[in-house]
């Protein structure tokens, strides 16, 4: 009898135990599982906001979450939504009230290889870039304290943010989340990852002649490099520089005359779901984007000494199109998570 007490009461210590360091020790970490074509040496995580499954389960539920916005109705996923490429299909974005902006809403996946966010590279990270549209008046109208307000007083929320980073709701803790969740959204193993990888079978030998005119006569290799089809670098090919009042990108930030109408290389994976194109949404679809490369751009006293007249013929332009719609990853998918309710359901 007593030593079947004695056998209940160590169960109990060791469920005691186990529940406690499951509880404290609850942070899985998160193994990256690179689809093919990407490239694990180039992945950039800050050293303070390593991934884990809870942080990144957090991550996905502010991103969809409107209660980030001033009135509840905008969230990261209206203007970077999954079923539009991880865009908006508009030229420009509209945010909080039906205001449009000024600028074309870039895709989100892939920031695992980025440094500088923004068409103009202003923020030095995706954590610094997450608090930015939260504070835009026309995109999420909010303030910072207004957010972790709203956020504050869901229990469900509370509750993840001591889990994930032992404290209340902070900003600094939602901007962290957010960026784990969007390292993880990868788009790879596209047809042209199969191809490389030496499955001839992959590309057409429409898109096979265009990914030899990316690399060669087009020079698109120059600007889209790598396995990113970017060199995360900023370039004047001439968009918009023909409006009233030309974005000045680059220059913004640098006040360089150099950089005036120079612009971030967007990546041109999944180029096909996230239209219309360039900073302004001035194209409409990828045959505008070759007629434009294919004249050389527009130009202007900084126009990219890489921009020249291509004078591809109709074959050759379609040939191009072919291929950079063989850059569509099919594995990308995220669905909208179960969002914590505002007050917890009554007994
Ligand atoms: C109203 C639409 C809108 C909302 C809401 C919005 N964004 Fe954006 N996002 C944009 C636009 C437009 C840009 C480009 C702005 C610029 O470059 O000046 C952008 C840029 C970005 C970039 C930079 C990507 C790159 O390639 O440089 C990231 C990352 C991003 N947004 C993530 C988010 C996150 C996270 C949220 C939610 C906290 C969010 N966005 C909310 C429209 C929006
Ligand atoms: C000199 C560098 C450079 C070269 C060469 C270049 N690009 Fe670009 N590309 C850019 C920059 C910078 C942008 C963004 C420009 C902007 O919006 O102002 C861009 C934008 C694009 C876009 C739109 C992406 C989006 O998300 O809106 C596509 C598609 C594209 N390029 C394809 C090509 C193709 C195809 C070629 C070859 C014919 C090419 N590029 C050559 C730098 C370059």
């Amino acid at each position: 009898m007593g030593r079947w007490i004695h056998g209940i009461l160590i169960t109990a210590a060791l469920l005691l135990i186990g529940g406690f360091l499951s509880r404290s020790v609850a942070q899985g970490p998160y193994k990256l599982k690179l689809p093919l074509g990407l490239q694990e040496e180039a992945a950039y995580i800050p050293p303070d906001n390593p991934l884990t499954i809870e942080k990144i389960d957090l991550g996905r539920q502010l991103y969809f979450d409107g209660r980030l916005s001033a009135d509840g109705t905008v969230s990261c996923a209206t203007c970077h939504a999954p079923d539009k490429g991880f865009s908006d299909s508009r030229p420009t974005s509209v945010g909080i009230r039906g205001q449009v902006g000024e600028r074309n809403a870039p895709v989100v996946f892939n920031r695992l290889f980025s440094r500088e966010q923004f068409w103009d590279g202003r923020a030095a990270s995706l954590e610094e870039q997450a608090l930015g549209p939260i504070q835009n008046p026309i995109e999420m109208g909010n303030t910072l304290d207004g957010a972790v307000a709203t956020l504050s007083a869901i229990p469900g929320y509370r509750k993840q943010f001591k889990q994930v980073f032992g404290t209340d709701v902070t900003a600094a803790g939602v901007a962290k989340a957010i960026a784990a969740f969007e390292r993880t959204l990868l788009c790879g193993n596209t047809a042209f990852d199969r191809y490389e990888d030496g499955d001839d079978s992959a590309l057409s030998e429409s898109e096979q002649r265009g990914l030899e005119l990316f690399q060669g006569r087009a020079n698109c290799l120059r600007c889209h490099t790598g396995f990113a089809f970017t060199d995360e670098r900023y370039h004047n090919i001439g968009v918009g520089v023909d409006k009233p009042n030309p974005d000045p990108g680059r220059y913004k930030i640098t006040k360089k005359e150099s950089d005036k109408g120079a612009f971030k290389t967007p990546t041109l994976r999944d180029i096909a779901a996230s239209g219309p194109y360039f900073h302004d949404g001035s194209a409409q679809t990828l045959e505008d984007v070759v007629e434009f490369y294919d004249k050389g751009g527009i130009k202007n006293p900084n126009l990219s000494t890489d921009m020249k007249r291509l004078l591809l013929t109709t074959p050759e332009k379609a040939d191009l199109v072919a291929f950079l719609k063989s850059l569509s990853c099919p594995d990308l998918k995220v669905a909208a998570p179960v969002l914590p309710p505002t007050s917890p359901p009554s007994p």
